[in-house]
C-alpha cells in the first residue's frame, strides 16, 4: 500500500493571513493523524511564510507517525534540520517569489553543495530524499549524493497540457521510478497530486509514499482534515487494491493458457 504524507502547510498559510494563532498547523497534524496520514509533511521556508520554528518545534514533540521537513539547503536551514532531527528530510529548490515549489532540485549542478548537507543530515540519523525531476541524470546524482529516497516531482502529469504529454509524463515517472529503485532509492512522489488526478499515479508500482498537501487541505475547509484525510487514503488504498486484483487475473489467464 502506497504510505501518505499529508503537507500542512496550508493550514498554516490561512493563519498567517491574519497574524493570529488559528487555525494551528499541529492541530492539523493531529486531525490529519487520526484520519490515517502516514506521514506529516511541513516545510519549513527561508521567510517563514506559513510554518515557523514553534510549529516545527511542536510537530516534532507531537507527531506520533513520521515527521517530513520539506527544506532548502541554506546554511541556516540545515542548521535548524539537525537540532530538530525530523525522521526525513526532503531537499527542495526554494525561491522566494514562487507560490509553491517549483519543478525539482537540480542535483547534477549543485551535487557539491548537496553532498555534505547530505551527509550532515544522515550522521542525526535522519533519512534523506530529494525531490526531483523523474530525469536518469537527476536520480543517478542523487544517488551519488548519497540520498536515501527520491521525491519524484509529478506535476510534469498533473499539469500537462494534453492527453499524449500526460501519458508521456506518466511513463516518465514509471521509468524514474524503476531507475531510483535500480539505484537503491526508496521512491516517494509529489506535487499537485488531488482525488481527480491520483489514480494512474497510485497505479505505477513502486512509489512507497506520495505528499500532498493543497488538495487535501482544500477539501477539509467542506469535510474536516479527518475525513479529507480518510478520502484520499481510500483512493490510494482502492487503486492498490485494483492493481492487485488485475495482477491475480493476469497470473491466472497465464496458468491457464499453460494448461490448454
Ligand atoms: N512535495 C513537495 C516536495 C512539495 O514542495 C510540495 C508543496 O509544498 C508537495 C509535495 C505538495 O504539493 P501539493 O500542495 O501540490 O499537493
Amino acid at each position: 500500500m502506497i504510505k501518505l504524507g499529508v503537507n500542512i502547510d496550508h493550514v498554516a498559510t490561512v493563519r498567517q493571513a491574519r497574524q493570529t494563532d488559528e487555525p494551528d498547523p499541529v492541530w492539523a497534524a493531529v486531525e490529519a493523524e487520526l484520519g490515517g496520514a502516514d506521514c506529516i509533511t511541513f516545510h519549513l521556508r527561508e521567510d517563514r511564510r506559513h510554518i515557523n520554528d514553534r510549529d516545527a518545534e511542536l510537530l516534532k514533540r507531537t507527531v506520533a507517525t513520521k515527521l517530513n521537513m520539506e527544506m532548502s539547503a541554506n546554511a541556516g536551514i540545515v542548521r535548524a534540520a539537525l537540532r530538530l532531527k525530523p525522521q526525513q528530510c526532503t531537499l527542495v529548490p526554494e525561491k522566494r517569489e514562487e507560490l509553491t515549489t517549483e519543478g525539482g532540485l537540480d542535483v547534477v549542478r549543485h551535487r557539491r553543495r548537496l553532498g555534505p548537507v547530505v551527509k550532515k543530515l544522515k550522521r542525526e540519523g535522519i533519512t534523506t530524499s530529494a525531490f526531483i525531476e523523474p530525469d536518469v541524470r537527476q536520480i543517478v546524482a542523487a544517488a551519488e549524493c548519497g540520498f536515501d529516497a527520491l521525491e519524484l516531482w509529478t506535476a510534469g502529469y498533473t499539469d500537462a497540457a494534453s492527453e499524449q504529454r500526460r501519458l508521456e509524463a506518466l511513463a516518465q515517472l514509471e521509468r524514474g521510478v524503476d531507475a531510483g529503485h535500480d539505484h537503491g532509492l526508496i521512491v516517494h512522489g509529489g506535487h499537485g497530486l488531488t482525488y481527480r488526478n491520483v489514480g494512474p499515479v497510485a497505479a505505477i508500482i513502486g512509489f512507497s509514499e506520495f505528499n500532498i498537501g493543497h488538495s487535501i487541505i482544500a477539501r477539509s475547509v467542506f469535510v474536516g482534515l479527518r475525513e479529507a484525510v480518510r478520502e484520499m487514503k481510500r483512493l490510494l488504498d482502492t487503486t492498490a487494491m485494483q492493481h492487485l486484483a488485475l495482477l491475480e487475473a493476469d497470473e491466472f489467464w497465464q496458468a491457464d493458457g499453460e494448461e490448454d
